[in-house]
């Protein structure tokens, strides 16, 4: 869709800038729209969970395919200082727009183009309000000000609010709602610029506005506190499940278990439905998601193309799986969502992120750096990590697991020994991590599955593995020292050879 009016001219000016270190397509054009929520391929997509013995289970293609299709595009909020001159009036003018029409996708370049939009427009439709007290938080400056600092309500170089966006609904309002992919795949760098794709590093701010959107899209709103957290973090197959004893607990006792200070900095970690604030993942880097065979930290799905990703992307903001061989999480009365997207603009999503590619490192490859190659090359983590991607794609099985049939095409023959608690006391638990690719290391902020580190010195650091250790990462709510197990290929170096391994990683 084309923007005719000289004001909005500046919203698609913004969006181009932000996505200037796309990597032009080298992909096809989509000969047709396949069913993305197809039961034969969602049948080998999910991975087996450790001690279920099988994958989740998914909503039918059936009941998926019946619900509405919500196909709304949204538009940037700016904090009202920045705002153009008459840019609600002029969105409330146009109504209602598609967010993609498939007859104006000529060329692979214009799929991916929509697929850009797409990243930055998909909101959490259930979100979406017309509340004059939400409207009228995010019109004041004083207000937005009120409740921003240098993690929260963060904003652009343009003056664009991250995390919100404006949607002119079915009825012809003008709503406001939370931002999904883009809010947690996309990155503010030292010099102001924002780098998408790439992990977040910013929040949500305090406001009661705010507030009144997260409660619009509370898991379970039918449940109590703690049967609300069992039903997004329980792991009933486990007898020795870590969640079941916060199942009783009051909203009050709940915060005092969870609200603690966990270490990581604002907006890097997130604890999604199937995943666990006790044993968290870090933001997901999707820049060079291309050369992955597997999705998540613990391999919780095959990355076999694009259809594999449009069907995690459904999956994750409208789909997710509720029911694990017998068990059933939620009540059918209380679906995560209602609406589901346009297949079209899944795929096109896909095919854009599958062309972002990890950002050049500012770092030289300087000669300490070209030591540091040395360095990885001696203490052979290319048996791993072996370039151009740095990652051999295999899953390393924990040290409490093992695998109940040998996978050998699939599975690295050396475990790494770090910390199974994602990999065994979660609904992600699939038994394994992955080896993760080294490239875009210099942006990526934390490291390890749950974001235990904060810097590639301290991950090389064989202090990290004393249980007196602070860690500069995520530690785990309430939790003040810990060792973060595993991984000591490299601890031991001298201290020359480790720095210049590190400034070899940081130019990846
Ligand atoms: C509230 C934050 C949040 C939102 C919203 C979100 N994600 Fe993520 N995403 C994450 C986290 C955290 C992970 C890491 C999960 C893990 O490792 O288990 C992740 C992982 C991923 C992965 C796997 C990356 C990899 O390296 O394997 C993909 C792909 C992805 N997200 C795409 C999307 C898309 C597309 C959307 C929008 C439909 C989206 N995400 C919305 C937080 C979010
Ligand atoms: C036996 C396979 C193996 C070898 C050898 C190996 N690694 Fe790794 N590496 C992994 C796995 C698996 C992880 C992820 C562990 C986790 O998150 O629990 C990882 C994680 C990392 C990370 C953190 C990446 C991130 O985003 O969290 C870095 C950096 C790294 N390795 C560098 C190295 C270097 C340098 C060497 C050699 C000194 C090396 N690795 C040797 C398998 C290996």
């Amino acid at each position: 869709m084309r923007m005719t009016v000289p004001r909005l001219a500046l919203v698609t000016l913004v969006v181009v800038v932000l996505s200037c270190a796309v990597r032009r397509a080298d992909s096809q054009k989509p000969a047709r729209v396949p069913r993305l929520w197809d039961e034969e391929a969602l049948r080998d997509w999910a991975m087996p969970l450790a001690g279920l013995g099988v994958p989740p289970s998914f909503e039918s293609s059936a009941s998926y395919y019946a619900r509405p299709v919500d196909n709304l595009r949204t538009w940037p909020v700016y904090h009202p200082r920045f705002e153009p001159p008459g840019y609600r009036e002029e969105l409330l003018r146009k109504g209602p727009q598609p967010l993609i029409t498939l007859e104006s996708l000529h060329t692979a370049q214009d799929w991916i183009e929509i697929g850009r939009v797409v990243f930055e427009s998909l909101d959490t439709p259930a979100s979406r309000t017309a509340d004059p007290a939400v409207l009228a938080h995010f019109t004041s400056a004083e207000s937005v000000d009120r409740h921003r600092d240098a993690h929260h309500d963060v904003l652009t170089r343009d003056g664009i609010l991250l995390d919100y966006r404006w949607v002119v609904d079915l009825d012809g309002q003008l709503k406001l709602s939370l931002s999904s992919c883009f809010g947690c795949h996309s990155r503010r760098l030292d010099d102001g610029s924002l780098l998408v794709g790439a992990p977040s590093n910013y929040d949500l701010g305090d406001s009661e506005a705010t507030g009144a959107l997260l409660d619009s899209i509370t898991i379970g709103p039918g449940l109590s506190p703690g049967e609300r957290f069992y039903a997004q973090f329980g792991v009933p197959w486990r007898d020795d499940d870590p969640h079941a004893r916060l199942r009783s607990l009051s909203a009050e006792e709940l915060g005092r278990e969870l609200g603690q200070p966990d270490g990581a900095p604002p907006g890097t970690m997130f604890a999604r439905f199937n995943g666990s604030p006790l044993h968290a993942t870090r933001m997901a880097d999707l820049r060079g998601i291309r050369h992955r065979a597997f999705l998540d930290a613990t391999a919780t799905h095959r990355h076999r193309g694009p259809e594999d990703l449009a069907r995690y992307a459904i999956l994750v903001e409208y789909a997710d799986s509720t029911a694990f061989g017998p068990y059933t999480m939620l009540p059918a009365s209380e679906p995560l969502a209602r609406v589901r997207p346009p297949d079209e603009a899944m795929l096109a999503l896909a095919l854009y992120l599958e062309s972002l590619e990890p950002a050049p490192s500012p770092h030289p490859f300087d000669a300490r750096a070209r030591r540091g190659e040395a360095v990885f090359r001696e203490q052979r983590c290319a048996d791993c990590h072996p370039p151009p991607h740095y990652t051999n794609n295999l899953l390393v099985a924990v040290d409490e697991w093992v695998p109940p049939e040998p996978r050998a095409s699939e599975l690295s023959p050396r475990g790494v020994g770090t910390d199974p608690g994602l990999a065994l006391y979660t609904r992600k638990g699939t038994g394994t991590y992955r080896v993760p690719s080294l490239r875009g290391l210099w942006y990526r902020g934390l490291y390890e599955h749950s974001g235990s580190v904060g810097s590639l010195e301290e991950w090389f650091d064989p202090a990290r593995l004393e249980p007196e250790h602070v860690s500069g990462g995520w530690r785990g709510p309430g939790v003040r020292t810990r060792a973060i197990p595993g991984h000591e290929f490299g601890l031991r170096l001298p201290a020359e050879d480790k720095q210049a391994l590190i400034a070899f990683l940081r130019t990846l």
